[in-house]
């Protein structure tokens, strides 16, 4: 089986514990050539680690020919950059959300990969959990009768002061952070066809936004509240509210892959509880993407960037903003 040989654009916390794990338990289809970071401590960590070169300075890593794909963990207000010279370079691109920064600069960004008819993909993996498939076949089998709401919260304590989810140039902010998970989840289940109806972002001291909230309106006329923030009570969740019930599922996002999930089904003097097994989101995308690559499906993910942008940029553009 040929292996797809893939490089890492950065040293992050996301990647070491995750991510590159993920990659390497798929030893038949990828091969690890190198990890890059700006600084050299860092790179030789992580390269010993994970038993692959070290790279100084990303430039150097996308230089090598023999590598086919690269994963970007990078902050959003980098990717632009990265991605633009990776696609440059001739490699596919895996890259963590949000993608970008506006709807302006994903367009540029996926042109260019259309115009090298080169992979894009944007590490939203919780989509691939199979605790969602459950999910899928309640709305298929009807169980759930007529949706009437579709709601989504994302939103944890406050982080260091020092991370980069509170620089306004690096792409900070929580809407790009844990609101982007939240319309995600939305556009899938209810819909590619939405329009922002209202939104409010709350900034902080530092000029990003420190929590949110958002309503969508799909084609059908069913809205989306969506809830994200830096500065509350961890909460990571979607819910179905209908005719039949309510369905909830509360831990949505970021499952462990050790860790037995549940999902709550309250109907009338009734509530059903569903024990899922454990499962890995981040080796099961990476075997989605493998298949992707091989088959040369590289603008399978166009349109979810795209939509997915759009809807980000106007929630921004649109939001009644308030300074806290
Ligand atoms: N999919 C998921 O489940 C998930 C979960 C968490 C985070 N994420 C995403 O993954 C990305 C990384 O998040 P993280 O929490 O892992 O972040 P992190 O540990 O802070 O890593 C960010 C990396 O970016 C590089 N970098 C380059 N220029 C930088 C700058 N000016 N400031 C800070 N870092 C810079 C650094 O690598 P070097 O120093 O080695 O160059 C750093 O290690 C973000 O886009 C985030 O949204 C995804």
């Amino acid at each position: 089986m040929k292996k797809v040989r893939i490089g890492v654009l950065g040293c992050a916390s996301i990647a070491k514990r995750l991510v590159i794990p993920a990659i390497c338990s798929l030893n038949d289809k990828f091969k690890i050539v190198g990890i890059a970071s700006r600084t050299k401590d860092k790179a030789d960590d992580f390269a010993s680690l994970f038993q692959t070169e070290s790279f100084v300075g990303y430039d150097n890593l996308l230089d090598r020919a023999d590598i086919e794909a690269v994963y970007v963990p990078l902050p959003t207000g980098l990717h632009e950059e990265w991605i633009t010279k990776a696609l440059e370079a001739g490699k596919h691109v895996i890259v963590e959300k949000s993608f970008a920064i506006d709807f302006e600069s994903a367009n540029k960004m996926i042109e260019l990969a259309r115009s090298k008819k080169l992979l894009l993909m944007e590490n939203f993996m919780f989509r691939h959990h199979s605790q969602h498939k459950y999910i899928w076949q309640k709305i298929i089998n009807n169980d759930l009768g007529q949706i009437r709401l579709f709601r989504s919260q994302f939103g944890f304590p406050p982080l260091d002061e020092n991370n980069f989810r509170y620089d306004k140039i690096l792409g900070g902010g929580s809407l790009l952070d844990a609101g982007a998970y939240t319309v995600n989840a939305s556009l899938w289940f209810m819909g590619k066809e939405q329009e922002v109806s209202s939104s409010v972002l709350y900034f902080g001291d530092k000029n990003v936004d420190v929590y949110g909230n958002a309503s969508l309106i799909n084609s059908k006329g069913i809205v989306s509240q969506l809830s994200f923030g830096f500065d509350n009570f961890y909460q990571c969740n979607y819910e179905f509210w209908s005719s039949k019930g309510r369905l909830i599922v509360p831990k949505a996002f970021t499952p462990k892959p050790n860790e037995t999930t549940n999902i709550l089904f309250e109907k009338q003097d009734e509530i059903e509880k569903i024990e899922i097994s454990p499962d890995n989101q981040f080796v099961n995308l990476f075997n989605d993407l493998y298949k992707n690559i091989v088959s040369n499906k590289y603008d399978k993910y166009f349109d979810d960037i795209l939509v997915q942008s759009r809807i980000l940029s106007d929630i921004r553009i649109n939001a009644i903003k308030i300074q806290l």
